[in-house]
């Protein structure tokens, strides 16, 4: 059985918009098995080690194949309380308990910090795996000063750091600083004071730099509001968390929803409760800002739960979940300009994930590298014109979606729009579906390729020593039959090939 034929239609004619690569970014910081027990071996790992720093060679392999096109570090909440200097140079603090995350929630909670990793070891594996660094500067306990000193030593190579390590553009002033669990927290007037103190020291060393001011992704709060009354007019970009589904009543915080086929529907409608919340901080934005103010979606992903924190398991329908998100992350370019998936090795639903020895490539993994692989620079008007549809329940935060297309789809087109990339989810959890894409403006010019992420279950993983469920692979499309492709459920897609 099949699911009627979804049409598509992508107007090559509208006018496009550009797509931010900065939008398919990732997250390191100083939690659960992150940096120690992921990149780091944990006690007893017979795997292979870098010799120069003792990185992990698997896991420092596996970030390198995933292509993170920025990377944010050291936080986080732990940036909060990061003191640049103890990784660096003569100053360099080998070791001490995680000073955050030990102190709020626990010993098991945080992982001791060794400084294994500081700045220039961070900047090298962003050179290394050809990525943007992006700094996160402790707004919490520390200060102005000290975080435009971190901006000199980084960006005018200050004594003893290496010039050929890259430069950082792009830094934000502490991390929610709104939010009770962060060291430093204040009010939205004190934040902004901040902020612009902050901003000013830094930006005297370089007057490059672009920095984030913290947001806060609860639509009930008047923070925003309250810190662009006074940032707007300095603010490069608006922070904005967003880890879904939303729901912290107690009952909740430690409860996965069973995989049955209602979570299913839930999860892949995740994009749904994104946009709705992205498009009403943007209203909000607006009014009190007089323009739009691009958003850095800074840290996301599906969290259904705290211990996911420390035992993720990023399976088939969360990262299918992740993909409905990154297609709105595309269909609102022109709001979201910076995106990082948190985390990257080892927390909540990561692309990475290791055991003492093995090093698993997840199913977020490859639905991140469809994206990285094939995205083009621009966004193209594209919509289902008719096709099956379904209904979803409100599970915890996310919205009940009523009639919303099975297939749904978002385009993208080169600079010089002679290519495309058409992005197609089949949410359908058994049935395959049918395709027909309608270009108003142009056709398929060349023979195409159809790449793509399944797997046989709702629930399929890969997991470190267990055998890969999650499939990946392309296949060629004849020219003749690229407006016409079929979908196995459960599966993200990308059409390619040149148009004329
Ligand atoms: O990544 C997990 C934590 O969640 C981050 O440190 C913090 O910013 C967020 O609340």
């Amino acid at each position: 059985m099949e699911l009627a034929a979804t049409r598509i239609a992508v107007d090559l004619r509208a006018p496009t918009v550009a797509i931010d690569r900065r939008i398919y970014g990732h997250f390191l910081e100083e939690l659960g098995r992150m940096v120690s027990g992921g990149l780091f071996p944990e006690k007893g790992s017979t795997a292979p080690l870098m010799r120069e720093v003792g990185y992990r060679k698997d896991v420092w392999e596996a970030c390198r194949d995933l292509s993170p096109v920025l990377v944010r570090w050291p936080g986080g909440c732990f940036a909060d309380v990061y003191r640049w200097r103890d990784g660096v140079g003569v100053h360099r603090q080998r070791s001490y308990p995680n000073r955050f995350w030990g102190h709020r929630f626990g010993p098991t909670w945080g992982p001791a910090v060794h400084n294994e990793l500081g700045t220039d070891e961070f900047l090298a594996l962003c050179r290394d795996w050809d990525a943007e660094p992006y700094f996160c500067v402790n707004a919490g306990s520390g200060d102005a000063e000290e975080a435009a000193a971190w901006v000199e030593y980084v960006n005018r190579h200050a004594t003893g750091h290496d010039p050929s390590l890259p430069r950082c553009k792009l830094w934000s002033v502490g991390n929610e600083q709104f939010g009770w669990w962060e060291v430093g927290h204040t009010t939205a007037r004190d934040y902004a004071r901040r902020y612009l103190r902050y901003r000013a020291a830094m930006r005297a060393v370089d007057p490059t730099i672009e920095t984030v001011l913290n947001g806060n992704d609860d639509p009930r709060s008047r923070w925003n509001a309250r810190v662009l009354e006074r940032a707007a007019a300095e603010t490069d970009y608006l922070s904005i968390h967003s880890y879904q589904p939303q729901d912290y009543r107690l009952a909740h915080i430690f409860t996965q929803p069973p995989p049955t086929v209602a979570s299913w529907y839930s999860a892949l409608s995740i994009g749904e409760t994104v946009l709705a919340k992205l498009e009403h901080h943007e209203q909000a934005v607006r009014r009190v800002a007089g323009r739009a103010i691009p958003f850095a979606v800074d840290e996301w992903n599906l969290w259904w739960n705290f211990p996911q924190a420390i035992r993720p398991r990023p399976s088939l329908r969360d990262s299918l979940g992740a993909a409905t998100i990154l297609m709105t992350f595309q269909h609102r370019a022109d709001l979201v300009r910076i995106a990082n998936l948190s985390s990257l090795i080892n927390v909540i639903s990561p692309p990475i994930v290791t055991d003492r020895d093995r090093v698993a490539r997840t199913s977020m993994f490859h639905v991140f590298r469809l994206f990285t692989a094939h995205a083009l620079a621009r966004r193209v008007a594209s919509r289902v014109v008719h096709g099956p549809s379904y209904s979803a329940a409100r599970l915890k935060g996310i919205r009940p979606v009523e009639r919303a297309p099975l297939v749904s789809v978002s385009a993208t087109a080169s600079d010089d729009g002679q290519r495309v990339a058409v992005f197609l989810l089949n949410r359908h959890h058994e049935l395959p579906a049918r395709v027909e894409l309608d270009y108003q403006g142009g056709a398929a010019a060349s023979d195409a390729a159809l790449h793509y992420v399944t797997g046989p279950t709702m629930m399929a993983e890969n997991l470190p020593g267990r055998i890969e469920q999650i499939e990946t692979g392309s296949r060629p499309v004849d020219r003749g039959r690229a407006q016409e492709v079929e979908l196995p459920p459960r599966t993200l897609a990308v059409l390619t090939h040149a148009v004329a």
